[in-house]
């Protein structure tokens, strides 16, 4: 047999849906379910190697070929503009990007946007830029609500899911920027050299989705 596809997972909630996905295929998990603090793990009856991996590492990974495969964000996969083949959109990790201000704040409708915080600097430039808007971005690692808050910036770009973060800090979505969920990358070589295993995989995936 083939050596294991390696599939790399964001660690948290992606790995979690994505482990969850596999079971309902049929495959035995218990390895990453009792995984401790074991980065690789088998799916042994799939021939699969799960690695945890931190989002942005997911899409490292994959680009230099030394995982198969990954489970990724649209965001993170937006955010690094990386050279990976989207293979699925598997529809769980749903949220979107918006744009977000102090609450009744008069900023963006008067163009008044001027600084941006946000985690995703290219995202966020590609969107201003397209609404030739020209606004400084601050780059933030996380909470980045706190930006508006302490008036470092005038808004954020950032992730919303359920809203709750914005709304327990007095912040509003201005203008949603794009949708987001998971997707199912792969490595261009990968995809050569095991295309019948990869598609194999995948069409069960698309079967139980
Ligand atoms: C994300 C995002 C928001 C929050 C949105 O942060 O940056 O802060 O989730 O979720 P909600 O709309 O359901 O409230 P995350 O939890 O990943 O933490 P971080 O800000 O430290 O990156």
């Amino acid at each position: 047999m083939n050596r294991p596809i390696r599939i790399a997972l964001t660690k948290g909630r992606l790995e979690k849906d994505t482990v969850a996905l596999f079971e309902k295929i049929g495959f035995d998990c218990t390895a990453v379910r009792e995984k401790g603090r074991k980065l690789i793990l088998p799916i042994a009856d799939a021939n699969l190697e799960v690695v945890l991996a931190k989002a942005n590492d997911v899409i490292t990974y994959v680009e230099h070929g030394v995982c198969d495969m990954g489970v990724v964000g649209k965001d993170t996969i937006m955010e690094m503009q990386g050279k990976c083949f989207e293979l699925l959109d598997l529809g769980f990790g749903r949220c979107k990007f918006a744009l977000a201000t102090k609450k009744g704040s008069p900023f963006y409708g008067g163009f008044k946007v001027k600084t941006v915080a946000t985690k995703y600097p290219n995202i966020t430039r590609s969107w201003f830029e397209g609404k030739g808007m020209d606004v400084d971005i601050v780059k933030i690692e996380g909470s980045v609500e706190l930006a508006p808050l302490l008036e470092l910036a005038d808004g954020i770009v950032d992730i919303v899911e359920t809203g709750t973060t914005l709304k327990e800090n007095g912040l509003e979505v201005i203008e949603d920027v794009c949708p987001v969920s998971a997707r199912m990358i792969v490595n261009p070589v990968s995809m050569k050299l095991r295309q019948a295993e990869i598609e194999k995989l995948v069409s069960l995936i698309e079967k139980t989705l």
